[in-house]
């Protein structure tokens, strides 16, 4: 996501923010808070940043593939698909959603490090186009369903290729001692293995190293040593269709220096530049992070010493990253217009029971009880990562796009939360 796509998605016009043309207090008064909102505008501006980037690889065309776990919401998904996006997931759930969406099954990457034999079974009558195989046992397991089923499992290997990303730990990942992947000095001797095996075809080779990287080095480090296990497998004569060098590109969340796609991805196509394999890509965060917010309200104000708390309808429950990484995201006020009121420094916390409820600390706001605020950046890993913690029903969601806003996810009924339960007999 590009600082100017943000900028022209979401702005303020006189004291009140917007999204594209659509003014935020109306999408809080019709849909009610919490809720997500989404701009068309932004998840296509940054897709499309991701094409101009690559735009050089032209005679073979890369392949993005949208990480459907930072927002699995269909109309994300339909967004994306229309764009001509390829798809990167994790379970057969995220798979059904991408089908739901109209994602074309032959541009779908399955990641993760535990697909059960129905998940297996499921993405190959689906015929995507490549598992990203992430252990040896994973690898025999797939051999065995698709031998069952009387097919060929595209494969690639995940190579953990031993580099630190220089990340939040939570969300590093190619660093030895992370599940994720097997072990770059493994790597040959299991591709031997696969392409004995007669239910596999080795189609490619993958890593992802982490999350919310700010600087592509330690991607282009890691590119640079898959591309010299890629060589070597053709000396053998093991020669790979694409080279899938994961997500992981950050996004703006205060005041970070961000890199535009094109200067992230440089040193990545520098290590790619005449070579033949496809490249794919994961990103997630880059193409919706920016691209959505949490709208909610100003429940309460509790002044005191030594805190002022300002108690939001949104909570961990609706947005965990505050909680669960100590993530920054901006608040601000939909609406800097009407009387002033004092700023003083807030804390704002949700309704939840616990400490860790929290969306931002001390945050200065002139803030009066029905205020609507936007908590910013919250489009990836937002809505995805949202529970039902406390009872509440997961906030609403809604995608802009021009002056029109459109409800994609409807707010839960308290009812809904318990219909699969049942009292004892
Ligand atoms: N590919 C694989 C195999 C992944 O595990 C991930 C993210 C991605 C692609 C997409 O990475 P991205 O481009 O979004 O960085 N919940 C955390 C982030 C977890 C990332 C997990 N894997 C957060 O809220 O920061």
């Amino acid at each position: 996501m590009t600082a100017s796509a943000t900028t022209t998605a979401f702005s303020r016009r006189g004291s009140i923010l917007h999204v594209e043309e659509v003014p935020l207090p109306e999408v809080a008064e019709r849909f009610g808070t919490p809720c997500y909102v989404y701009s068309r505008a932004a998840l296509t501006s940054a897709y499309q940043a991701y094409q101009a980037a690559l735009a050089d690889r032209a005679g073979r065309p890369a392949l993005i593939c949208y990480a459907v776990k930072a927002n699995s919401n269909l109309a994300i998904l339909d967004v994306f698909a229309r764009l001509g996006a390829g798809f990167d997931i994790v379970s057969g759930g995220e798979l059904a959603r991408v089908l739901a969406a109209g994602g074309d099954p032959g541009k779908v990457v399955f990641s993760g490090v535990g697909k059960s034999r129905a998940e297996m079974r499921q993405a190959l009558a689906a015929g995507i186009l490549c598992f990203n195989v992430e252990s040896v046992p994973e690898l025999e397991t797939l051999n065995a369903v698709a031998i069952e089923l009387g097919r060929q499992a595209p494969v690639s290997l995940r190579v953990n290729p031993d580099v630190d990303a220089r990340t939040h730990p939570y969300i590093s990942t190619g660093l030895k001692s992370a599940k994720f992947g097997v072990p770059f000095e493994a790597a040959l001797p299991l591709y031997r293995r696969a392409a004995a095996l007669p239910g596999l075809t080795v189609r490619g080779i993958d890593c992802h190293i982490g999350s919310q990287l700010l600087d592509p080095a330690p991607a282009a480090e890691a590119a640079t040593k898959i591309v010299g296990l890629v060589d070597a497998l053709a000396a053998e004569g093991i020669v790979l269709h694409h080279i899938d060098l994961g997500g992981g590109m950050g996004i703006r969340y205060r005041d970070e220096t961000v890199p535009s796609v094109a200067e992230y991805l440089a040193p990545l196509l520098a290590v790619m530049r005449d070579r033949q394999e496809q490249l794919l890509l994961e990103p997630g965060r880059s193409l919706v992070g920016n691209a959505g917010l949490l709208l909610t309200r100003v429940a309460l104000l509790k002044h005191g010493e030594p805190k002022n708390f300002a108690v939001v309808d949104a909570a961990m429950n609706d947005l965990a990253r505050p909680a669960l990484y100590d993530a920054w995201h901006e608040i601000v006020k939909v609406s800097d217009g009407g009387t002033p009121t004092p700023a003083r420094v807030y804390e704002v916390v949700g309704p939840i029971c616990e400490s860790g409820d929290f969306l931002g600390h001390a945050r200065e706001l002139s803030l009066a009880p029905g205020d609507p605020l936007a908590i910013m950046s919250a489009g990836a890993y937002g809505m995805a990562m949202s529970s039902n913690y406390n009872t509440r029903p997961r906030a609403a969601e809604v995608m802009v796009d021009g002056d029109q806003a459109f409800l994609v996810r409807r707010r839960e009924t308290v009812e809904e939360l318990y219909a699969l339960e049942s009292p004892l007999p």
